[in-house]
């Protein structure tokens, strides 16, 4: 992925339920995102046509991806699972063994698709967040 790929990221995340768009999708934001962890979010293309991306970076120590989309006419052919598997190679050739995804706990099936490739459900952790601006849609 690239910054190029902006408008098609923002557009294939705004038309998928389940996903929440932030201000920290913007495009300077996101270039900012795709400069300090390069190489590693990558979008599946048709063509010209993004029919999928997936955002991932790491701090050092842990990975985290986010925004796993597939457009819904280009799903089930294990694109999902491809993204997936490039943005773990891309974060284990960095050093990074264990990774984290945040999904909306109303993403039934986001979540079980997660879980059948065998990530961990973790109840034993509450995530906190605290926004500095305010911000709602920080
Ligand atoms: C989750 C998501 C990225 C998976 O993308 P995908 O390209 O369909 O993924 P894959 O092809 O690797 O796997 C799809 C699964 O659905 C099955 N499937 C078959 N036909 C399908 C179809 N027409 N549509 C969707 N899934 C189908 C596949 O067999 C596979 O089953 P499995 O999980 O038992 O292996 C996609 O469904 C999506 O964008 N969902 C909305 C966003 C979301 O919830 N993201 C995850 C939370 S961050």
């Amino acid at each position: 992925m690239t910054i190029d790929d902006h408008d098609a990221l923002v557009a294939l995340l705004r038309s998928t339920p389940g996903v929440t768009l932030r201000a920290a999708d913007g495009r300077d934001a996101t270039a900012r995102y795709l400069a300090r962890n390069p190489g590693l979010s990558f979008v599946a293309t048709d063509g010209d046509a993004v029919v999928g991306c997936v955002l991932a970076g790491h701090d050092g120590r842990r990975g985290y991806l986010q925004h796993l989309v597939v457009v819904p006419a280009a799903r089930g052919r294990g694109l999902g699972a491809r993204l997936v598997g490039q943005a773990l190679d891309a974060l284990a050739a960095e050093g990074i063994d264990k990774t984290h995804i945040d999904v909306l706990a109303s993403n039934a099936e986001g979540l079980a698709w997660w879980v059948r490739r065998g990530w961990a459900h973790r109840d034993d952790i509450r995530r906190l967040s605290f926004v500095r601006s305010g911000r709602a849609d920080a």
